[in-house]
């Protein structure tokens, strides 16, 4: 129990999540730096831009030069274990993207400091919030020009909803920075002009804010400038609230750049303290305690064809409680089969190793024989409990699709309603069109890996149209007529494939537009009878 503990305290399971180009390699990068588990900075970026690497991944993978795997980063620091789950992002961006942040216990919201909060970062920021897991920001690219940092708080404030917290706050005028001073500490830490391009760490010089040393050091206007800004802060900002942070509602912000390692460090370290390890999670039969000596993981991810030769499927899996061990039989509530966990894998800093031993906060792979589903539960034989259900994530991108040969009708409707049980994507029906079907999923690459699938594994080619929607709202209410509708005329009306109606509009203005005119109909970003993937999946088997 205590050695379970222990390990379990130093876990630190996290998501970087950020609009693409905000730094995110680069971050993530440094921090294995720091960790010690890479030496040289541009390993990680090397591997993000290697084109045709020799793996046994999916084909599409290798075609595209791209990551489709939502894996994990693992190495110690300073006595913790840390995990950083891998989001997808770029054209990568999937329903995998947001459910790798279901196994996370807390979010790095990356921002730019000259862009400030995008869309990206919105829909992924709106997924940890309604989960409640603490988000920590960095604001980065600080060795460049930037936003007002009074600005930034102020956008998140209004763009997110969540009040933020500067645990540092940059040294310098008119977005041309210094350094960052340290509100806890005290002190200014100014940072060398990178002079290794980032590889190595910088050392950092300490003091006093109202130190004359800095005075001279930063000009009477600069030093001038941070004492007002810290005055203002210690005056009209928010107390410091680690229950508030532990309830996602303050956000501790940290500004720095990842590319000079500039507040990297000191980041790394805070973040660290204050990042929460593995929380109970809530199952059908309450809490389940990490603490618990009782087994359990829940699935979050299925990576399918890893290797096409064998059709093989990787289960990734987040463990709740209890320890793992290499071999271990354990029960598949929702198949209520029991499963030997073949080959676990761990993916290292730099490549995949079998894990003899892991425990609550880590992230495994599985071979999965075809039964896992996203969301599943496993755990320990002779117990039975189920982990909360994953939420479906609204389709953004939109296509018809139909197969190439009309004599393939019978493969390429099978394929469709088998693939679509996996999860990959939403399939709906245009009424009276009955050769195609619209398909929405939130990344447009799992139509690649849909069309990629229905090729390999049924033989069916098709023909795909992308569609000029960017959200899908099922339509409820009492004497509802689709049909009657106002203000839709860009939109298309269609059915589910349990003929509930949903209609796909172009973006938000619209759908306002469409909302104040058919006063009495809800529009639902997913209908009110089906909540889960898991309830999905099991009403279209
Ligand atoms: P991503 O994973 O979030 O997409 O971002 P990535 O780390 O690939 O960084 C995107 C670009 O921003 C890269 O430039 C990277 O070097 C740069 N960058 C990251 N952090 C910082 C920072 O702290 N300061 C500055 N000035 N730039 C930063 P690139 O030109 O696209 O690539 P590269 O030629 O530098 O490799």
């Amino acid at each position: 129990m205590e050695e379970i503990s222990k390990e379990i305290n130093s876990r630190r399971t996290f998501a970087i999540i950020s609009h693409p180009d905000a730094g995110k390699t680069t971050l993530t990068e440094k921090l294995l730096l720091y960790g010690g588990a890479i030496h040289l900075a541009g390993s990680v970026k090397a591997r993000k831009t290697q084109k045709h690497a020799v793996s046994d991944w999916m084909e599409i993978e290798k075609q595209r030069g791209i990551s489709v795997t939502s894996s994990v980063l693992q190495f110690d620091y300073q006595g913790y274990r840390v995990n950083i789950l891998d989001t997808p992002g770029h054209q990568d961006f999937s329903e995998d993207t947001y459910r790798t942040l279901m196994a996370a216990d807390s979010a790095v919201m990356l921002i730019d400091v000259a862009k400030g909060v995008e869309e990206q970062t919105k829909k992924l920021f709106r997924v940890c919030k309604q989960r409640g897991i603490p988000i920590f920001t960095f604001v980065n690219k600080l060795d460049r020009f930037g936003r007002n940092p009074f600005e930034l708080m102020e956008e998140i404030e209004k763009v997110l909803g969540i009040r933020a917290y500067p645990m540092n706050w940059p040294v310098g005028i008119d977005g041309n920075y210094k350094g960052v001073y340290n509100r806890k500490l005290a002190q200014v830490e100014l940072f060398d002009k990178d002079s290794s391009h980032g590889q190595k760490a910088v050392a950092s010089t300490a003091g006093r804010v109202e130190d004359p040393s800095f005075r001279a050091l930063l000009g009477e206007d600069v030093h001038q400038a941070l004492c007002d800004d810290i005055a203002l802060l210690d005056m009209a900002g928010d107390e410091f609230d680690p229950d508030k942070v532990a309830r996602g509602e303050l956000t501790p912000m940290f500004f720095g750049s990842a590319m000079t390692n500039f507040g990297v460090q000191p980041f790394l370290e805070e973040f660290l303290r204050l990042a929460p390890p593995p929380k109970p999670r809530l199952s059908d039969q309450g809490l389940i305690d990490p603490h618990s000596d009782v087994f359990s993981a829940f699935v979050f991810k299925i990576q399918a064809n890893m290797n096409p030769a064998h059709r093989d499927r990787i289960a990734f899996m987040r463990i709740c409680s209890g320890k793992f061990a290499r071999g271990m039989a354990v029960y598949h509530v929702q198949s209520k089969k029991q499963v030997k966990l073949g080959q676990p894998q761990q993916f290292l800093a730099q490549e995949r190793a079998i894990v003899e031993e892991a425990y609550p906060g880590d992230i495994i792979g599985v071979f999965d024989p075809g039964i896992f589903g996203i969301g599943d539960t496993l755990c320990q034989p002779g117990h039975q409990f189920c982990f909360q259900d994953f939420p479906v994530f609204p389709p953004e991108q939109f296509a018809r699709v139909q197969a190439k040969d009309t004599m393939k009708r019978k493969q390429f409707d099978k394929g469709m309603t088998q693939l679509t049980q996996e999860g990959a994507v939403q399939v709906f029906r245009q009424p009276g069109m009955l050769e195609s079907y619209i398909i929405g999923a939130v990344g447009s690459l799992q139509f690649d890996v849909l069309q990629y699938r229905l090729k390999q594994e049924y033989g069916v080619d098709i023909l795909m149209h992308h569609l000029p929607f960017g959200l899908a709202r099922w339509l409820e209410g009492d004497n509802l007529n689709p049909k009657a509708l106002k203000g839709i005329d860009n939109g298309m009306l269609l059915e589910d494939l349990k003929g509930r109606p949903l209609v796909l509009i172009t973006n938000e203005w619209q759908l306002n537009w469409a909302v104040e005119r058919n006063p009495g109909v809800e529009f639902r970003v997913a209908p009110s009878d089906a909540r889960s993937v898991n309830l999905a999946r099991r009403e279209q088997a």
